[in-house]
């Protein structure tokens, strides 16, 4: 019913359909592949985390570290860690997996920034000794965040971060969380993948500007002037993919003074002017 109810709110192109029964019957596209047609859960964590991995090797890294704020039940950290694993064997780079939550649900809300119209405390509970049996090599990271997260990168000393997700509902939790991005910028890539769950939605939840999610990604960038949080522009147009409604959800945080931000990446560094063709000819003809 859940995949039923997704494809009458997300309609898919009969294409992609077809690719994604056959891909389901003989598993012959490749990872990207399945990522840009939707053919697999959760393609916005594979997305940025395959997208990490490949900054990564460019900059000589071996192994990054992926964060999940706001885990509840723990699908979101299960499917973090599958496609941890894909992308490994994409790419050769290893990932540390975070999952950073209070254990006992969402904590109560401050005020009318948290809209508590939509969550109030308690919601979402874990189960934690349930899930950790679950997890293969995620660590959790239980208490409030606010706490948790403050000496995190110091301590735990991870693989550059390259990959950050955002469900913690709240104004407050997720302003919190946003502390990690104060760390010594050699604990991330130059430009950090972050993806936001409570962004985009209907007129009665009311993602907004001034309270939530993306108020406290509006401050962030109000307090910081060397790491800004950017969504990124035309993301549904890349690489022939089915656009969907993750693709408004994904920001980057750009460390401008990082040692690597300058680094070149592009593949491309040639635009070698064409052989004459008969189009030309064409057209000159045609003046
Ligand atoms: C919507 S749920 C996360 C769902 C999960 N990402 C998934 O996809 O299955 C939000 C979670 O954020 C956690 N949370 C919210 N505020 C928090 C805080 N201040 N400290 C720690 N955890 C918090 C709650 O415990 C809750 O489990």
């Amino acid at each position: 019913m859940g995949r039923l109810q997704r494809l009458i709110d997300e309609p898919v192109p009969l294409r992609f359909l077809a690719l994604r029964f056959l891909d389901r019957r003989f598993n012959f596209l490749g990872y990207p592949t399945k990522l840009n047609l939707g053919a697999i859960e959760r393609p916005h964590y594979g997305h940025c985390l395959l997208k990490a991995a490949e900054l990564a090797r460019k900059l000589g890294q071996g192994r990054i570290t992926a964060i999940e704020f706001g885990v509840a039940g723990g699908n979101g950290l299960l499917s973090l860690e599958r496609h941890a694993e894909l992308v490994r064997q994409e790419t050769g780079i290893g990932i540390n997996i975070y999952g950073f939550d209070s254990g006992t649900g969402m904590p109560p809300p401050r005020d009318y920034r948290d809209m508590p119209y939509m969550w109030q405390q308690g919601y979402f509970a874990m189960e934690a000794d349930k899930l950790r049996a679950r997890l293969h090599a995620a660590r959790l990271v239980l208490g409030p965040v606010e706490q948790t997260v403050r000496d995190f990168c110091s301590q735990e000393n991870p693989p550059p971060i390259g990959f950050v997700a955002f469900d913690l509902d709240y104004y407050s939790s997720t302003a919190s969380a946003l502390t990690l991005f104060d760390a010594n910028s050699r604990h991330f890539l130059p430009r950090v993948a972050c993806y936001f769950d409570d962004v985009v939605g209907d007129i009665d939840w009311a993602y907004n500007e001034f309270t939530g999610e993306l108020l406290a990604i509006k401050d962030f960038n109000r307090s910081h002037e060397d790491v800004k949080l950017a969504r990124v522009n035309g993301l549904r147009f890349v690489g022939g993919r089915l656009p969907r409604a993750w693709h408004e959800q994904i920001f980057v945080a750009h460390f401008f003074r990082h040692a690597d931000y300058d680094r070149p990446i592009s593949e491309v560094s040639q635009h070698p002017l064409d052989p004459p063709a008969g189009g030309e000819r064409l057209l000159e003809a045609e003046d």
